[in-house]
């Protein structure tokens, strides 16, 4: 070792060990870095594709020995790291922002489309605790759900699949089967990440209950280090004080939550469903 410490917002080149096809256009990509590896669940990294663009994705796995992002084809960023092959490196800042803090003994984790990237070293962090988490996997049909197998072994019965055509278990959104269970079992805690519509109906429930929820949300992230404003929410910078929020700060973003944010011009956008 140096000795020097390693610094988070600095540039490092990561080489990829392995390429994982989760479900229809999205693909794990693993590698070895050692601040990656003492992550919390729920930080994230930005990952650099040279030459096209730097974007931000929460950390899928969390080990001493490989770490991973899971990553949608949505537009150019995520097509190039798409193309990424074993053995191929790309540019890792980070980990960034808060992560989840672990608490209560009976907690619901509510993961939708991507979002179950940040929940999944979440879940395997309270499980080597010992608690006991009930878990509802969403996405829109049975080939998008993401880890399915590997949630399955972890969880058995204690996983819900929700579908949003019907092809696999609960027909609807994951926030609907997500209150309805609220009001089926004693539940002491909410984690949620995933689509912001459903977020934000989970955590009205939560609130309802006098259950404390932790959320992960998105905005546009640039720096990632508290400098450029353009995650800002309400008082926040989503980088820095996020991207994981609790009851207490999502009171007091509860008029943006859902409804508005900001695009990469700075200029305020709705983003009601
Ligand atoms: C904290 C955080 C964690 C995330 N984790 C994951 C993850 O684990 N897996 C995953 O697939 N996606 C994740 N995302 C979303 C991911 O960053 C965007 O899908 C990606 O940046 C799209 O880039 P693009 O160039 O392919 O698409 P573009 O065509 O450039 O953009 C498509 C849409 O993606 C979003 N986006 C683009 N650039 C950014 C940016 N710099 N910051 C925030 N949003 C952006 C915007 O909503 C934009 O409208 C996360 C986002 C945030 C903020
Ligand atoms: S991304 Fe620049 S302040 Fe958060």
């Amino acid at each position: 070792m140096s000795g020097s410490p390693m610094r988070p917002e600095l540039l490092r080149i990561a080489t990829i060990s392995r390429v994982e096809e989760e479900s229809r256009g999205v693909k794990t990509l693993y590698f070895s870095d050692r601040l990656c590896s003492e992550a919390r669940p729920g930080q994230f990294l930005m990952i650099w594709a040279p030459g096209v663009d730097e974007v931000p994705m929460s950390l899928s796995t969390i080990s001493r020995e490989r770490v991973s992002v899971t990553v949608k084809l949505v537009g150019e960023g995520t097509r190039a790291i798409h193309k990424m092959r074993v053995g191929d490196r790309m540019g890792v800042r980070g980990p960034f922002g808060n992560g989840f803090t672990i608490s209560g003994s009976r907690p619901l984790l509510v993961g939708g489309g991507t979002g179950v990237a940040a929940l999944k070293p979440l879940l395997e962090a309270m499980l080597a605790d010992g608690v006991e988490p009930t878990f509802i996997l969403g996405a829109r049909s049975l080939d998008d759900l993401l880890f399915r197998s590997h949630l399955e072994k972890l969880l058995g019965r204690r996983l819900f699949f929700t579908t949003d055509d019907g092809s696999l278990g609960f027909k609807g959104f994951a926030s609907d089967l997500a209150i309805r269970l609220m009001g089926e079992r004693d539940f002491d805690s909410v984690y949620v990440c995933g689509p912001e519509p459903m977020i934000c109906k989970v955590f009205e429930e939560a609130e309802r209950r006098g259950l404390p929820i932790q959320a992960s949300l998105e905005r546009y992230i640039k720096c990632a280090v508290g400098l450029c404003g353009s995650c800002a929410l309400g008082p926040f910078r989503v980088c820095r004080d996020g991207p994981v929020f609790n009851s207490q700060q999502l009171r007091l973003v509860r008029d943006e939550l859902g409804r508005t944010r900001m695009d990469p011009s700075g200029l305020m956008i709705s983003i009601e469903p």
